[in-house]
């Protein structure tokens, strides 16, 4: 006898089954397409699979990159991946680089303007998605933590810097994406939903061919052609010095740690308090270093700086450091 699946969940473009082991589910990527809000509808015959593909691939590229996500693999059919169970945060998170979309209707930009730096959005998930400000997603309580929110900002960031560096790499301006966060089992904060074509602006760098969704929204071409040509240019290897290093600027301040006698800033106090100022009650000496470091990704180049300030600038015994990496 078989035993009929349930299906966990089922949304425009997915479905969710259970999977294997309980912390697991399966995620089927549908034929479907669908815009402005479900109002536009059309079932393209490959585009399930051409979608997982593409998520997979971009997953993997963000895993080996130490950005934690949802997806473990893929599935038995090549329409579905293997993703850990997450309770998702109802907020889908916009990263821009230019201006394309709802972007220009809301505040009037040139469609194609570049940003002067990547932007942030959050869109709350219910049924007209508005925008919504981070005080806001505090309030609402949409978030377990106000730290739970700046990791996600921040991770955003991160993911749109290796997206950028990676389709630019093949010839492809990354102009958009959306993304959305869970929360796993042991409330840790991970990448979930999907990484396809129908959430990001992709264009040719090139011929400013439209690559992703847009050629369903606006009838401009066949979708599952472009998608299928998308996959190509993703898969084909690229040539090692098409990933353009980066320059970051950082500063590592290190002072002593709390309770612990620097005779330095015992030294200045002494000196503070025959100056006059009775009134000065603490003071902590330390150190301010300046760095400039070349590295593929803001995420290296933390990594690399963390490594340095706790071996090298810093005595982890006795100090503590603060690491401020711009761009
Ligand atoms: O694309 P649209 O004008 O509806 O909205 P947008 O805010 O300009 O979308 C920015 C990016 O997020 C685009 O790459 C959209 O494809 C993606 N997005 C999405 O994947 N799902 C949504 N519900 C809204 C936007």
């Amino acid at each position: 006898m078989t035993v009929a699946t349930e299906i966990l969940a089922e949304g425009k473009t997915k479905i969710l089954w259970p999977g294997n082991q309980p912390d697991e589910v399966l995620v089927e990527y549908k034929d479907a397409a669908t815009a402005f809000n479900g109002k536009k509808y059309a079932e393209i015959p490959g585009k399930g699979e051409l979608n997982a593909k593409i998520s997979g691939l971009l997953f993997q590229l963000l895993e080996a990159s130490g950005i934690p996500t949802c997806f473990i693999g893929g599935g038995s059919r090549p329409t579905e991946l293997v993703y850990k169970r997450l309770t998702m945060i109802p907020l889908e998170v916009v990263v821009r680089n230019y201006a394309y979309g709802s972007v220009v209707k809301r505040f009037n930009f040139d469609e194609g303007m570049p940003f002067h730096k990547p932007l942030v959005e959050f869109f709350h998930k219910t049924n007209d998605d508005p925008q919504i400000t981070e005080d806001m997603i505090l309030e609402l309580n949409l978030v377990p933590t106000e730290s739970v929110l700046e990791s996600i900002k921040v991770l955003a960031l991160q993911i749109n810097e290796l997206f950028v560096a990676y389709f630019s790499a093949r010839g492809i301006r990354c102009a958009d994406f959306k993304l959305e966060f869970g929360l796993d089992k042991n409330g840790h904060l991970l990448l979930g939903d999907e990484l396809s074509p129908d959430n990001f602006r992709l264009r040719d760098q090139q011929t400013g061919a439209v690559l992703d969704k847009d050629v369903f929204r606006l009838d401009l071409a066949d979708l599952a052609e472009t998608y299928r040509t998308l996959l190509q240019r993703l898969e084909q290897p690229v040539a090692a010095n098409s990933v353009r290093k980066q320059m970051y600027q950082a500063e590592v301040l290190v002072h002593s740690r709390k309770n612990i006698l620097n005779p330095e800033s015992k030294a200045i106090l002494e000196g503070v308090h025959t100056l006059g100022y009775g009134n000065v009650q603490a003071l902590n000496a330390g150190k301010r270093f300046s760095v400039k470091i070349e590295a593929d990704s803001l995420i290296e180049a933390e990594q690399q700086l963390k490594k340095l300030a706790e071996t090298v600038l810093s005595n982890p015994v006795i100090e503590d450091y603060e690491l401020r990496i711009k761009r």
